[in-house]
C-alpha cells in the first residue's frame, strides 16, 4: 500500500500540470477566437474530458495522502452524524431512507476525524449510487463481545455485488460504473485508511437483497479531554 500511494501521488503530481496547461490553452482558444460551433462543441469536449482526468488526479492525491494523519479520541456515532449531515441535502440521497441504530454509550476509537468521515462518506455514496437513489441505508454501531473494538455496519437494499466482483471491490481502479461514473479508487481509500487505523473491513451480499459493509476499529483508554490537553501541551 505504501508505494502504491507513492506511485499515485507521483502519477497524479505529473499529470496536474499538463492538465492544467491542456484546461487553461482550451479556454483562451474558446475566449480569443471566433471559433464555428463546430470547432467549439470539440473543444468542449477535451474541456470536460480534462475536468474528468482532474477528478481522477484528486482521487489519486486522496489516495496516497492515508499515511498523513492526526490521530485523536474519536466518537464513531459523532463522526457518522457528521458525514449525514453533509450528505443529507443531496438530490442523490432525496428518496433514501437512513436508519440509525447507534449504541448511545460507545468507547473512543483512536483515528483521524477527516479521513474517518471520508470512509463512511465513500461507503454510504456507493450504496445511494448502486439503489440508483431509492431504498434505505441502515447504519449500526456497537461495542464487540470482547469489549476491544468497535463495529460498524454499513447496508443497503441495493442490487448487491456478485461473488466474482465481491473479491476484486477494494482493488483500485476496480469499477463496474460507466466510464466517467466512477473511477474504482473508493473502497481502496477506504481500505488503506482502516488498514492504518489497526481495523478492519468486510463486505459481505447476496445478490439482488443488498450489502452489508462491516468496520471494526480498536477502542482506546484515551478520553477526548484527554486529547484536547495533549493537543494545547
Ligand atoms: N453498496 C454497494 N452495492 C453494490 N456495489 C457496490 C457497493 N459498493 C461498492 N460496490 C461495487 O464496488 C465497486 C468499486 O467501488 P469504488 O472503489 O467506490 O469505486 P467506484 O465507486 O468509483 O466504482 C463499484 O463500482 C461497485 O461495483
Ligand atoms: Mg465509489
Amino acid at each position: 500500500m505504501a508505494s502504491l500511494g507513492k506511485l499515485s501521488a507521483g502519477v497524479a503530481h505529473q499529470l496536474n500540470n499538463p492538465l492544467g496547461g491542456i484546461t487553461l490553452y482550451t479556454k483562451l482558444m474558446l475566449e480569443d477566437y471566433d471559433l464555428e460551433d463546430n470547432a467549439r462543441e470539440d473543444l468542449y469536449r477535451i474541456l470536460n474530458d480534462a475536468q474528468r482526468c482532474r477528478d481522477t488526479v484528486k482521487e489519486l492525491l486522496e489516495f496516497s495522502r492515508q499515511t498523513r494523519q492526526f490521530m485523536r479520541p474519536l466518537s464513531i456515532n459523532k463522526a457518522i452524524e457528521r458525514t449525514l449531515f453533509l450528505i443529507e441535502n443531496q438530490t442523490l440521497f432525496h428518496n433514501i431512507q437512513v436508519k440509525k441504530k447507534m449504541a448511545p454509550f460507545i468507547p473512543l476509537v483512536m483515528a483521524d476525524a477527516q479521513q474517518m468521515g471520508h470512509v463512511f462518506m465513500n461507503i454510504i455514496i456507493n450504496a445511494a449510487q448502486a439503489m440508483d437513489g431509492q431504498g434505505s441505508i441502515t447504519i449500526t454501531t456497537r461495542e464487540s463481545a470482547a469489549k476491544d473494538r468497535v463495529i460498524i455496519e454499513i447496508a443497503d437494499t441495493g442490487p448487491g455485488i456478485s461473488s466474482d466482483n465481491l473479491s476484486h471491490i477494494f482493488e483500485p481502479f476496480f469499477t463496474t460504473k460507466q466510464e466517467g461514473q466512477g473511477t474504482g479508487l473508493g473502497l481502496s481509500v477506504v481500505y488503506g485508511i482502516v488498514e492504518n487505523h489497526g481495523g478492519t473491513i468486510k463486505a459481505r451480499s447476496v445478490l439482488g437483497r443488498g450489502s452489508t459493509f462491516t468496520i471494526e476499529l480498536p477502542i482506546t483508554q484515551e478520553t477526548e479531554k484527554g486529547a484536547e490537553h495533549a493537543e494545547h501541551a
